[in-house]
Order: C-alpha cells, then structure tokens, then sequence
C-alpha cells in the first residue's frame, strides 16, 4: 500500500516535536525512519496510526485521505504499528496474547485448540521456538518481542511499522525477523523500519528517511549514500571516533565471584573485577548474562558461591543489601525495572538519592534536589522541555538517559550495566561510552552485558564470556575479538 505524509506538524505544549514531514512509501518497499532519540520517529508513526492527532497535514493512504482517530481503524486498514516498548500482557499466555479481542469462538466457546493450532503454525513461520501456551511473563524480552511480530502477521499486514524491532533480538532471531521482512516485501507489504543499527538499515533497507528535530532532512536510495553520511544527516555533525581511548591501567581486584550458582541459569560462574576496569559480559541470550547480575544483586535468589568485596566475603540477600556494599545495576527491562513512568526526571531521580539530598532532620533539600536533577539532564544531554517532564512522554532512548542518571548519581563503586545503550542513538551513545570512561577514571568498575558485540569489544578491558550459566572463558588484549568472543559464546570450548 502507498503511504503519503503531507507537511505534518505537531506540538506537545510549546514543544514542536513535528514540523512539516513529508514522507512517502511506496507498494513493496523497506523504507528507515533513522534520527537522534527525540528527532520525532515514534510520534510521526503514532500519527500515521491515528494513535495521537496532527495538527496539521494530510495522510493518504493509496490516494485516499484518512484520519485515522484511533490504532483499531488502522490496523482495519492493515496498518499494523509494532511498538518501540513491547506491549504485551504480562500474566496472559501467548496464544491469548495472539488473539486479544480476535478470539475465536465454536458455539459461543472459546476454540482454544483452533487458537493453539494456529498460534504454533506462526511460530513456525517465524521460526522461533515458543511454546503457545507459555505465560508472556515467563519468556525473555527477545521472545515477547517476536510475539508481538506473530500478532502482526496474524492480522493481515499491508503496512508494517516496526519501532526498533531487534533491539531485544538474538542474531538469528533478527536474521529470521530480515527473512520475514523479506518475504513480506515481495508480497507487496509496505515496511517503515526504525533502527538505530546503521548495519541493519544498510542490510534490508530500500530507502532512507531522515528527521532532524522534527524536520525532514532528507530521503535517499540507500545505495545512494553510506553509513557516515546518514550518522551527519541525523546529528548534523561528524561524530568522530566511536568509542573512547581506554587507559589501561586498573587498581587491585575488588570484586570477585567465585563460583557462583542459581538454578536453572547460573551453573557455575567465576570472575574478577579490578578498580577503574570495564568488564564486558557477552554470551549468546539465554547463557545466563542478566541472571548471572541478577544473583549477585540479590534479586534472584544464590543457591551456591561466594561474593568478595574488597577482599571480604559479602552476603548480598536482597537488592538493598547490594546498595549498601555500593553496588548500583541498570536493568534491561527499563520499563519495568529502571523506572516510575508517571512521574517526573527530577522525581526519578532523587528518590534513588533520598539520604545525599535530605538535610540533617530527613527532609528534602529542594534546592540541591534541583541541582542535581539541572546538572544530571545536562551531563546526560536529556532531551526535554524541562526536569518536571514526566519520563512516559520522553523518547525511548532519553528514558534510557534518565535510568542511567538515576543510578550514577548515586556514586556507586561497582556499576552493572545491562544492555546500556539499546535503543540509544549513535550520538547518545557516544555520550554514555564516555560517560562510562570518566567514571573509571574516578575509579568506579563496570560490568556491561552487551549483545552488541562491537560495543564489547570497543568498550571492554577484558570480556568474560559465558555459555549455558557457566563462564568458559576470559579474553583481553588483542584476543578481544569476535572470533574468539563467538566461539567460546557458541560452543564454550
Ligand atoms: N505525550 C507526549 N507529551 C509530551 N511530549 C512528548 C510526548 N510524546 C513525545 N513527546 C516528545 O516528543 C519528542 C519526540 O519524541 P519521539 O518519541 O517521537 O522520538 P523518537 O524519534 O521516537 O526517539 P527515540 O529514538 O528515542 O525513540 C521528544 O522530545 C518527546 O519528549
Ligand atoms: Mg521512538
């Protein structure tokens, strides 16, 4: 189907987000939407679903004008809009998932063994290995995404909008996502793809759309133009080296885990964290990474192991305990985890630092509360109209900023990072390397868990990997490599 956006503009209060986009899709093409986190992306797609309004502009669909006022009428249309934060129902299983508010009935019950047959058949064109019946809560991140993709193929697709679709996905989840994508072109299926993986955009992608601060920069045949020159077009400048010069000289070891054990994820895993190092985790999803910091945080439960700080056997039995011995982690599942939607930058940020900002008597310092909060959004370039913005109406990658700002300001000793940069532009994401680069040179130690491999070997110091909860390995130096990395990811040998 033909997608025309005519001179779209919109304002959130004083905030223009939008100002006169033009976009257009063709039948049968893969068209990127790339820009900096906060260049307008998702609100230009929430309006072409008719998810929020425009205030002014025109949306032709195969000529036809529409003003969709609600994602129902849309996806009747066939525009089917998969979103940047996944939006499935947690406590439902998948199949339930799959057939909210399509149900099938045979006689006024419900068909759930109809439902079941078919829910399986899309997972198998997907390829993906996912029980129908298994609760939402249950399956990884990577898996409730490639749900949400089986929902959309359900329905019939002619527009397929993906907001970041692989930032959750393993490798051959996001090969198998590109077959699709493929397949669906080849059926006339219009895809808007949003990525901030420039390899990605450059692999399955026809066409490129720029926005800029809400403007329309510019739309290029992909094999037009190269990687450097989109990266310009979205930030307006070049951006120079990606990653941060690292110094290599580490203080005493002053984290140790020795092994470590929680069933069924975490097997056996032994590492060392020295003052000042980046440790890089990487394993393949499903190797036990986030589990591993999860147990260390106390927020799943050891069965066996030991944990030294400072050369001192520690017993971490919950989250509060892990604070207290200076331990700050920034999880993966931001939405559930790292932050209170609903509330403000500022409010996010200093209830993680309640004790630095209250005086004497425990009761809150408004003016350092507003310093802090002031010199966090500028440290972090947080995008927004001011500190009392509540972080729902942020763009995904600031929420990520304001996460990151939450726990650093804290001043831990030890900072594990899970995926720290996904869904964060290439901009952004300079920032939060360099950010993590001035905060060893303090003497801070980080832990980052990464699926980005380029990142682990561009930011890492040494890398543990692991494979089947176990750590099969430590590279450094020049062996921080992907071959080396992939193959003891792959096979732990
Ligand atoms: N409901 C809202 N209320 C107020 N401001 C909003 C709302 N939704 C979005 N914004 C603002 O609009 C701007 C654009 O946000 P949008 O989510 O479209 O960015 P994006 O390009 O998708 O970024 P990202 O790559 O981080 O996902 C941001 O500055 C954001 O704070
Ligand atoms: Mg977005």
């Amino acid at each position: 189907m033909k997608v025309e956006m005519k001179n779209i503009s919109k304002a959130f209060f004083k905030n223009q987000v939008l100002d006169g986009v033009d976009l257009v899709i063709d039948d049968a093409t893969v068209l990127a939407l790339c820009g900096e986190n906060g260049a307008g992306k998702s609100t230009l797609m929430k309006i072409l679903t008719g998810m929020i309004s425009k205030d002014e502009g025109t949306i032709l669909i195969d000529g036809i004008e529409k003003n969709y006022s609600h994602l129902k009428e849309a996806e009747k249309d066939g525009l089917i809009f998969i979103h940047q934060e996944l939006n499935v129902i947690p406590d439902m299983t998948v199949e339930e998932n799959i057939f909210l508010g399509k149900e099938i009935n045979k006689g006024g019950i419900l068909d759930k063994k109809t439902m079941r047959k078919e829910t399986a058949e899309l997972m198998e064109r997907l390829g993906v290995d996912i029980d129908p019946g298994a609760t939402m809560s249950k399956l990884s991140v990577g898996k409730q995404q490639m749900v949400e993709i089986a929902k959309a193929l359900h329905n019939d697709v002619k527009v397929l909008i993906m907001d970041e679709p692989t930032s959750a996905l393993t490798i051959s989840e996001t090969q198998t996502l590109f077959r699709i994508i493929a397949s669906l072109k080849k059926q006339g299926v219009s895809i808007i793809y949003i990525s901030h993986r420039m390899e990605e955009i450059f692999e399955i992608c026809d066409k490129v759309t720029v926005l800029r601060d809400g403007k329309c920069i510019a739309t290029n045949n992909v094999s037009d133009v190269t990687v450097d020159d989109v990266v310009r077009m979205m930030i307006g400048r070049e951006i120079g080296d990606r990653y941060p010069k690292r110094n290599s000289h580490f203080g005493e070891t002053i984290f140790e885990v020795k092994h470590l054990s929680s069933a069924p994820y975490v097997r056996d895993v032994s590492f060392n964290l020295r003052e000042g190092e980046i440790l890089g985790i990487a394993g393949l999803m499903g190797a036990g990474r986030s589990e591993t910091m999860h147990t260390i945080f106390g927020s799943i439960k050891k069965d066996e192991g030991e944990i030294d700080i400072e050369g001192q056997t520690v017993h971490i039995r919950n989250p509060i305990e892990a604070k207290k011995h200076g331990i700050a982690f920034i999880t993966e599942d931001r939405k559930n985890e790292g932050l209170l939607l609903p509330f403000s930058i500022k409010f996010n940020i200093s209830v993680a630092n309640l004790k630095k900002l209250s005086n004497k008597l425990g009761v809150l310092d408004k003016n350092k509360e507003k310093k802090m909060t002031e010199g966090a959004i500028k440290d972090f370039s947080i995008k927004c109209s001011d500190e009392s913005q509540h972080v729902e109406s942020l763009s995904g990658g600031n929420q990520q900023k304001v996460v990151f700002a939450k726990w650093v300001t804290t001043d831990p000793k030890i900072l594990i990072l899970d995926e720290p940069t996904r869904g964060v532009d290439v901009g952004a994401k300079k920032e939060i390397y360099d950010i993590m680069n001035d905060l060893t040179k303090e003497g801070v130690s980080i832990i980052m868990i990464s699926s980005e491999l380029p990142e682990i070997i561009g930011m890492s110091d040494r890398v543990v990997v692991l494979h089947e909860g176990k750590s099969v390995g430590i590279v450094e130096g020049s062996d921080i490599n992907e071959e080396k990395i992939m193959n003891l990811a792959t096979r732990g040998v």
